[in-house]
């Protein structure tokens, strides 16, 4: 087990700054509130903090619409205070993990400022500009991800200039050296200060075709997409060029010592794998999102893509799963609250290193915000798509802000915040919080659950979801009713008996006698079989 890198045993903890913990009563998080909630994190046994951006940034994309890369929004703190948080974090055995956006500035980056100042300016290559085509329309056809093209008119030079999202941040040049080495130097900054990796946003999208060629349409499209999906983005994103920028990043990261790449990709499993690298020399961790893009939660399709993922991997390749992030649904919501914990508990017993959404582990679902409160900028145009339900205020207590602030909350506070809170639940010895803790403790200390390898078990029944994890004779199933009906399932491995180590319902342990195993509505068991040698 000890030859396993720290990323690859431990637990991610995405924090999204602005809704984590406000010190100074102003409505928004900042990095003092989260030091003064490091000893949760420690207590919930989270291994490494993804901090969602940081930087200076007029917030149109809410930070990741960066104007400085090398330093902290006042609305967070100071660098000072970035620099006692990963002292305090360390200290506390958590690492720190910033979101490095490489895509695109703020069209109020000081860079991006001089680029659009004239044709002759030294930085006007370090973006994308185009002319018009030739009959006085768009460059090309390429939508942007929050809607309309993504092409903005730029009068000064009378050219357009790409921006794959908001008009705000415009895409930088990659095949630019000079950005490449300025970009670096943001990450060479960073690792200087003591940070111990990135997540790197849409790192698929970061280089483009060359000559700017038109998208096809996608067949696969269907009503209910958004619009960035009507197309079949093959020349705006993954091209081959990609791979030789992870492996610059790489080998930057590599040059400082045990430093950890995520990588933000949204691609289907096949074409996610060439992320870690033909010679593993990509990023770590190309982010795994197939349990987010799941739309039907049923035993039959989670264990499809498990075994599908697990299948495609690189030899060497190491697994990571998501469960939910700033940019989705939250889990709770997106699949039922009944079956949030089935979902905790197929998260921290897969193989790989698990990424948890802040508020997941006491349950927080998605809070209704009407459309004139929309504040997230892929929602203003499009509701439907709006991002802000899954981004609300952190639930510390029941006080009327939940603790969270004094202030005005940036974004309202869920309605039944009394009841899901960390005060409230970690009194309760069956509440969500108590399992998730369970969950992180039985992982720490099983190297089968942390290491092991995975196999998947014939449950017999179509409602059940069953795997074993297995490290040096120690075996671990994992049995999942994902259905409402209570359920037997005979679990062949599990027949010589074993020892129940935790339910999804908190109320079963002990031995287990040899045969047939009773798993209530969406009740999920870990099970250390009689097999084990140790
Ligand atoms: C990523 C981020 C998302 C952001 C987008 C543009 O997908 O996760 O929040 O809007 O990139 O930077």
């Amino acid at each position: 087990m000890d030859d396993k890198k720290w990323w690859q045993k431990g637990v991610v903890y995405q924090i999204y700054p602005r809704s984590f913990a406000d010190s100074e009563g102003n409505g928004t998080g900042d990095l003092r509130g989260v030091i003064s909630r490091l000893d949760y994190l420690e207590w919930l046994g989270i291994d490494a903090i993804w901090f969602s951006p940081i930087y200076p940034s007029p917030m149109a994309d809410f930070g990741y619409d960066v104007s400085n890369y090398t330093d902290v929004h006042p609305m967070f703190g100071t660098l000072e205070d970035f620099d006692e948080l990963v002292e305090e974090a360390h200290r506390r055995g958590l690492r720190v993990i910033l979101d490095f956006v490489p895509n695109h500035t703020s069209d109020e980056h000081p860079w991006f400022v001089e680029s659009r100042s004239s044709k002759s300016n030294p930085k006007r290559d370090w973006y994308i500009w185009a002319d018009p085509a030739s009959d006085e329309g768009l460059p090309n056809n390429w939508e942007s991800n929050f809607g309309g093209p993504s092409w903005t008119w730029d009068e000064t030079t009378g050219q357009y200039y790409l921006n794959s999202f908001d008009p705000k941040q415009a895409d930088l040049n990659w095949r630019n050296p000079e950005v490449r080495e300025a970009m670096y130097g943001v990450m060479r900054f960073w690792y200087e200060r003591g940070v111990d990796g990135f997540r790197i946003d849409v790192l698929n999208i970061v280089i483009k075709d060359e000559e700017l060629r038109d998208n096809p349409p996608d067949p696969n499209w269907k009503s209910g997409d958004t619009p960035w999906d009507w197309q079949s983005r093959v020349y705006s994103e993954d091209r081959p060029e990609v791979h030789e920028i992870s492996a610059e990043m790489r080998e930057l990261a590599d040059s400082y010592g045990e430093r950890v790449l995520i990588g933000e990709v949204y691609l289907p499993i096949e074409r996610l794998m060439a992320y870690y690298g033909e010679a593993l020399d990509g990023v770590h961790l190309p982010f795994n999102f197939q349990l987010i893009l799941l739309e039907d939660w049923n035993a039959g399709k989670v264990r499809r893509i498990v075994d599908e993922y697990e299948a495609a991997l690189p030899e060497g390749g190491w697994p990571n799963w998501v469960l939910g992030n700033h940019d989705n649904s939250r889990v709770a919501s997106r699949i039922s609250p009944e079956r949030a914990r089935l979902a905790q508990m197929l998260l921290l017993t897969l193989r790989g290193t698990p990424t948890v959404y802040y508020g997941d582990e006491i349950g927080m679902h998605d809070v209704e915000i009407s459309e004139h409160l929309i504040v997230d900028p892929r929602g203003k145009d499009q509701p439907e798509f709006s991002r802000d339900p899954a981004r609300t205020p952190m639930q510390w207590d029941d006080s009327p802000n939940a603790g969270f602030t004094t202030g005005d909350p940036w974004l309202p506070i869920a309605g039944d915040h009394a009841k899901i809170n960390v005060a409230v639940q970690s009194e309760e010895p069956g509440s969500m919080l108590a399992f998730f803790r369970s969950l992180i403790r039985l992982r720490k200390k099983s190297p089968a659950l942390s290491v092991g390898s995975y196999t998947a078990i014939e449950a017999g029944n179509d409602a059940i979801f069953a795997y074993m994890r297995e490290h040096e004779g120690q075996q671990i199933v994992v049995a999942l009713n994902f259905s409402e009906q209570t359920t037997r399932v005979d679990l062949t491995t599990a027949k010589g008996g074993g020892k129940i180590l935790c339910s999804t319902h908190l109320d079963r342990t002990g031995a287990l006698e040899p045969g047939q195993l009773e798993l209530r509505p969406y009740e999920g068991l870990m099970v250390l079989t009689d097999s084990e040698k140790a």
